[in-house]
């Protein structure tokens, strides 16, 4: 049995900062990030908070669903960049919709947080215990990008989408999985509270995040770009061999938006069209785990995801996690 993505909607805040922008703050220039990455400008939350711009991309989905609030059995949000530890952001959105009743958590896989969570929710449409699915990624990756260093304050960009989800014939299969041994990759670690009892400090195992400061997000991006390159097009392949299909017989993919270089590798490597590949990445950077929901939800206004076309969506992210799921639409 597939999914069926029955409605799509996505929000990205007014604010944009662009590549001349980040010029006057650090050491860069138009010509670099351009070059380098892809990147010309990126949406950033200015009051926003992850929840709110989550709830504005839900209703939008509910809309073009055509469902009821009471329609939705289960809401699974996606973010690393949550307003609150506890409660999940999923709840919150819950709360700001008006929803009584659903199973509400979040998945945190960081950029492939959205082919996590279809996969989930894809297993609870199987099982027959949930109808309509609701999944919101919203991510303000700005919160913990450090501004003062120009090799990753470039990269991200704010946003949220959000898709309402139930079954269909079609096949859907997946291929996902992760690289704990990559976790000091990129991590950003929550920032500690004062506590009058504690009398130890944190010592991380890692020598690499015990060093790092709190909040602000570390990256090793050549050993991200490494495993990217090599993992994109591997679950590409193995999510589409899993469904019989050859990468050929692929007519969308939407790729997680880090890095252009990262996908024009992809696309050599598997040896595909370009224009089967959709890329946003120049407007909206990378935005974590909404990057792959809001280009299904733009695919969708522009209506190119006819019934039966063959959709795969690929994610890697913090974690070391990356997958990929491929479906009828
Ligand atoms: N402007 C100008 N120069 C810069 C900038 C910048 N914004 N950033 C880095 N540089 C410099 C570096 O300091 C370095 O200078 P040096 O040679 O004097 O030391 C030079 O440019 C080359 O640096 P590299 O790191 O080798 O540049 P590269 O071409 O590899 O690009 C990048 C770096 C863009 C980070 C790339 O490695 C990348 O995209 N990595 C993958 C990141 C990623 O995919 N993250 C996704 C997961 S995030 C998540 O899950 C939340």
């Amino acid at each position: 049995m597939g999914i069926k993505i029955k409605g799509c909607g996505y929000y990205v805040p007014e604010l944009v900062a662009s590549n001349e922008d980040f010029s006057k703050i650090v050491d860069t220039s138009d010509e670099w990030i351009t070059t380098r990455t892809g990147i010309k400008t990126r949406h950033i939350a200015n009051g926003e908070l992850a929840y709110q711009m989550g709830a504005n991309a839900a209703m939008k989905a509910i809309k073009d669903a055509g469902i009821e609030l009471s329609d939705i059995d289960m809401i699974i949000g996606t973010t690393v960049t949550a307003d609150c530890l506890t409660p999940s952001m999923a709840c919150l959105v819950g709360k700001e919709l008006g929803i009584e009743k659903a199973m509400c958590f979040d998945v945190n896989a960081a950029c492939a947080g959205y082919v996590f969570a279809l996969d989930i929710a894809h297993k609870y449409l199987a099982c027959g215990d949930c109808k309509n699915i609701l999944i919101v990624s919203s991510e303000i990756v700005s919160r913990m990008v450090d501004y003062t260093d120009r090799s990753t304050c470039v990269l991200f960009g704010d946003g949220a989408a959000a898709t309402v989800v139930s079954y269909s014939d079609g096949e859907y299969k997946s291929y996902i999985n992760s690289d704990p041994q990559g976790a000091d990759k990129i991590f950003a670690k929550i920032p500690s509270t004062p506590n009058p009892f504690r009398t130890q400090t944190p010592d991380w195992s890692d020598e690499r995040m015990q060093e790092a400061p709190e909040l602000f997000m570390q990256m090793a991006g050549n050993d991200v770009y490494k495993f990217a390159t090599t993992i994109m097009p591997e679950a590409v392949k193995k999510a589409s061999e899993k469904a019989g299909w050859e990468t050929a017989d692929l007519d969308i993919i939407i790729p997680h938006q880090a890095n252009i270089r990262i996908v024009q590798t992809a696309i050599k490597k598997l040896k595909l069209p370009e224009d089967k590949f959709y890329i946003n990445i120049q407007e909206y950077g990378n935005i974590s785990s909404a990057c792959i929901p809001l280009a299904l939800s733009q695919l969708k206004e522009m209506g190119k995801l006819e019934s039966g076309k063959k959709v795969c969506l690929v994610g890697f992210g913090a974690g070391l996690t990356y997958g990929a799921a491929v479906f009828e639409y």
